[in-house]
């Protein structure tokens, strides 16, 4: 039986991640912060209740910044494939603790990296979750491997460190380390501060009348936005690979903020404009105008491509948010 180690597997990759590992017979590991209340949600139906553990899924407490809690993670569970998700991965946040951020997102990646070689584990593969935001306001459209990387918040800049360290350790030590240069991606289980899930929640509690208005930033921002279930489909394929590489994963189509709100609202057959208001707390420092991804070169290799349209994307969240919000979601025509 494989064996994977995830860290960032209670996030929402995470999460998608260890079902589909499951889901192909893995043994699944993952590393958790410990946290005064369970940060467990999105991955508790494959515990035992109130255990660390479930079937096929077993959790220990660790953090990427710790490098002997790493060391020794790999020693003892000797995993074939290790996934590097763990992420202070909120940009607005990255701009307030910058330091923080790089720790985790810089420096813990080289952690895990150097974890793995001095284990001596020649058959260990990694992934390490990189981010189109390397690419910030480059200025090429659409981005592919080859766009030189300009990164515009302090998250991106360690992502770029990231990056280059995973690269320097494929050429220099040869270990199977590849990047997975993923464009924006969402779900029903994405946090609550990232602005498709702020949308898709704030309008479930507007409908339910617990939310008067929804506070948001710049509307004219364009993402390109994929489904979060069928980006971790490719984080697994690019480990299946001979060696390592690089490679964007993305759909190959923008959206503004604005085309979001259209969207989701327009799913209940409402008017946004009704319920929004700007706030400028909300605007960055730098904000990335457009984000388009060129996925060619993983279609090429190993066949991937997106499966979800992000119309059925936005329905998913707002049908999901519906229900939390005790709103039955039959009286609209979803
Ligand atoms: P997420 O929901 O914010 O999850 C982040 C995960 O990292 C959580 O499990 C979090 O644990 C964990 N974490 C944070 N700091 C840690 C630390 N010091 N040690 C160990 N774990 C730590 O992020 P996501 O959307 O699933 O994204 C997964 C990865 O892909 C991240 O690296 C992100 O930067 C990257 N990425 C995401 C996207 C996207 O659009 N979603 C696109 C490109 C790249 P807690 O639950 O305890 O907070
Ligand atoms: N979060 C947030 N909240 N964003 C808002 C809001 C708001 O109220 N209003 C407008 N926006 C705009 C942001 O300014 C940005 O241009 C866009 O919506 C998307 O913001 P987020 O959903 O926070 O995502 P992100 O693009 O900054 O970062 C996400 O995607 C990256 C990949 O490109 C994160 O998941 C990163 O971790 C990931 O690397």
């Amino acid at each position: 039986m494989k064996k994977a180690l995830i860290s960032g597997i209670s996030g929402q990759d995470g999460s998608y991640l260890a079902e589909l590992l499951i889901s192909k017979g893995y043994e699944v590991h993952g590393i958790v912060r410990r946290a005064s209340v369970s940060n467990t949600r999105r991955i508790d139906h494959l515990l035992h209740p109130g255990e660390m553990r479930g079937e096929f899924l077993q959790l220990h407490f660790g953090d990427v910044t710790d490098s002997s809690r790493l060391a020794a993670l790999i020693d003892q569970i000797e995993p074939n494939e290790v996934y590097n998700l763990a992420a202070q991965s909120h940009v607005q946040i990255s701009f307030h603790e910058p330091v923080h951020t790089s720790e985790v997102v810089a420096l813990g990646a080289l952690k895990m990296l150097e974890a793995v070689r001095n284990a001596g584990a020649g058959h260990t593969r990694f992934y390490q979750a990189t981010t189109s935001e390397v690419y910030g306001n480059v200025n090429i459209s659409p981005q592919d491997e080859k766009t030189p990387f300009h990164p515009d918040n302090p998250y991106a800049c360690g992502k770029v460190f990231a990056f280059h360290q995973v690269r320097l350790y494929r050429e220099a030590y040869g270990l199977h380390a590849s990047n997975g240069i993923l464009f924006n991606h969402e779900s029903p289980r994405r946090g609550h501060n990232f602005v498709t899930r702020k949308i898709t929640r704030g309008l479930a509690r507007i409908v339910a009348g617990r939310q008067d208005k929804l506070l948001l930033g710049n509307l004219d921002a364009r993402r390109d936005w994929g489904h979060a279930k069928d980006y971790v489909e490719a984080m697994w394929m690019m480990l299946q690979q001979a060696s390592g590489g690089d490679y964007v994963i993305a759909t190959g189509k923008s959206h503004s903020v604005r085309d979001f709100l259209d969207t989701s609202f327009g799913l209940l057959g409402l008017d946004w404009s009704d319920h929004v208001d700007i706030d400028p707390k909300l605007l960055r420092p730098i904000d990335v105008n457009e984000f388009i991804g060129d996925f060619s070169k993983a279609r090429q290799a190993f066949g991937w491509e997106p499966k979800i349209s992000l119309q059925d994307l936005a329905r998913e969240m707002v049908m999901t948010d519906l229900l939390h919000e005790d709103v039955d979601p039959a009286q609209f025509d979803l």
